[in-house]
């Protein structure tokens, strides 16, 4: 019991002089150069800059329109060919919610030249885009302009 103390107090005194349970001597950084600070500046400046970037195109992703691609029209021969000539001046929307007769598709593209400055279509073209149109967006039963009268056309 004695010897058993004696040799605990052995230890204990001895390994305090080894330094067994001092603190790990801590040494006071060097104070950065103005070098390092102007870096560190740089450095903070320049993510600020790429994240105020990165906001403003999530910003400008969310309220852009991707542009459009001849797929958003119904397939059919004559899509491709109605997508580059009949896009120049207005996106597929306009076309998309109409439905009219191959009559009516053929006046349009009069009405198109003659009022809205669009280059006639070569004969050949036109007759290949009518029918795609017509075909495409026929004349619908349900079409609300045919039911309203308060509409003239
Ligand atoms: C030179 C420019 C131009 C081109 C090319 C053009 N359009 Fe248009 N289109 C217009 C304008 C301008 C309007 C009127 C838009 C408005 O009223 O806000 C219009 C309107 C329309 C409308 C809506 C008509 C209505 O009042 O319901 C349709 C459908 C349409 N275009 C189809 C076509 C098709 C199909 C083609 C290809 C053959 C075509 N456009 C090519 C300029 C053009």
């Amino acid at each position: 019991m004695v010897a058993g103390l004696l040799v605990l107090v052995v230890l204990v005194l001895g390994g305090q002089k080894a330094g067994w349970w001092a603190q790990p001597e801590t040494r006071a950084p060097y104070p950065p150069t103005p070098a390092a600070l102007a870096f560190a500046e740089m450095q903070r400046a320049e993510q600020a800059r790429a994240a105020a970037a990165e906001a403003e195109n999530a910003r400008l992703a969310a309220v852009q329109t991707p542009a459009e691609t001849e797929e958003v029209l119904p397939a059919g021969h004559g899509r491709a060919e109605t997508f580059a000539n009949c896009t120049a001046c207005h996106s597929t929307a306009i076309i998309r919610r109409s439905g009219l007769t191959r009559e009516r598709w053929d006046a349009l593209m009069d009405w198109m030249v003659e009022k809205q400055n669009m280059t006639p279509l070569e004969p050949d073209m036109r007759v290949l885009i009518v029918d795609y149109l017509a075909s495409a967006f026929p004349a619908r039963q349900s079409n609300p302009r045919a039911r309203n009268p308060f509409l003239s056309n």
